[in-house]
């Protein structure tokens, strides 16, 4: 699916953080020399097992902040590579702190915050973390406080999490336009009732869930005038 076809009566903007904004594999990316040719595999299946234990946590009542979830991740990756090194669990983790946003984000949320249009992130990361991403990438000037799950408990995709940008923001669901490069995110917030932009920077394939995206994009520079921005 593409669609372009502007849509109206957008108030305010929400972003998912990682894989929309910051780019996850940039912390392996950092360090790839000391992983060698596993850089990917461990890159992929780090990012992979810490959403499995989001959803599987989420179904089992058993939540846990997002960043100790990220290191148990990260643990199993490393030991199913064969990689026994505290050092660089410990600078992966910090790296993590410090990943790069995607090239077209300064920009597109620069022309957001000249526009007027609230921004904020709706994040499973856990407070500490998602302000130490929005810090390091020098995006605290165009953001509205972060959002994240740690105040309900439960991760994406529950319902639950959704409501917290109604709440903040003080708009109507269909009101808020709501960005990430994760289908299965991006089918959970249209499923609650946001209109939604999918970010489909890895040319995936669309979800068979329910809740349909209102447009598809490879990256969020069209994102502006998609919502009357620009
Ligand atoms: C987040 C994960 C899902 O930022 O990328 O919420």
């Amino acid at each position: 699916m593409s669609n372009a076809t502007p849509i109206e009566g957008i108030k305010a903007c929400v972003f998912d953080a990682y894989g929309t904004l910051f780019d996850v594999h940039s912390a392996v990316g950092k360090h790839r020399s000391r992983l060698g040719e596993k850089a990917d595999a461990v890159s992929g299946q780090w990012r992979t097992k810490q959403l499995e234990y989001t959803w599987l946590r989420s179904l089992m009542g058993s939540y846990k902040d997002f960043w100790e979830v990220t290191a148990d991740a990260l643990d199993y990756a490393l030991e199913s590579h064969g990689v026994d090194d505290q050092t660089l669990r410990q600078d992966l983790l910090q790296a993590y702190l410090q990943l790069d946003a995607y090239p077209e984000v300064h920009g597109t949320l620069a022309i957001m915050r000249d526009a007027g249009i609230p921004c904020c992130i709706l994040t499973n990361g856990s407070p500490d973390m998602i302000a130490a991403a929005v810090a390091s990438a020098k995006l605290d000037e165009y953001l509205e406080p972060s959002l994240s799950v740690a105040s309900v408990g439960v991760f994406k995709p529950d319902a639950s999490v959704y409501q917290l940008a109604v709440d903040a923001l003080g708009v109507e669901k269909n009101q808020i336009c709501f960005q990430s490069s994760n289908a299965w995110d991006a089918a959970g917030a249209a499923h609650f009732g946001f209109r939604v932009a999918w970010i489909n920077r890895f040319g995936q394939k669309p979800e068979r869930l329910p809740g349909i995206p209102d447009a598809e994009f490879k990256d969020l520079s069209a994102l502006p005038k998609f919502i009357g921005a620009q």
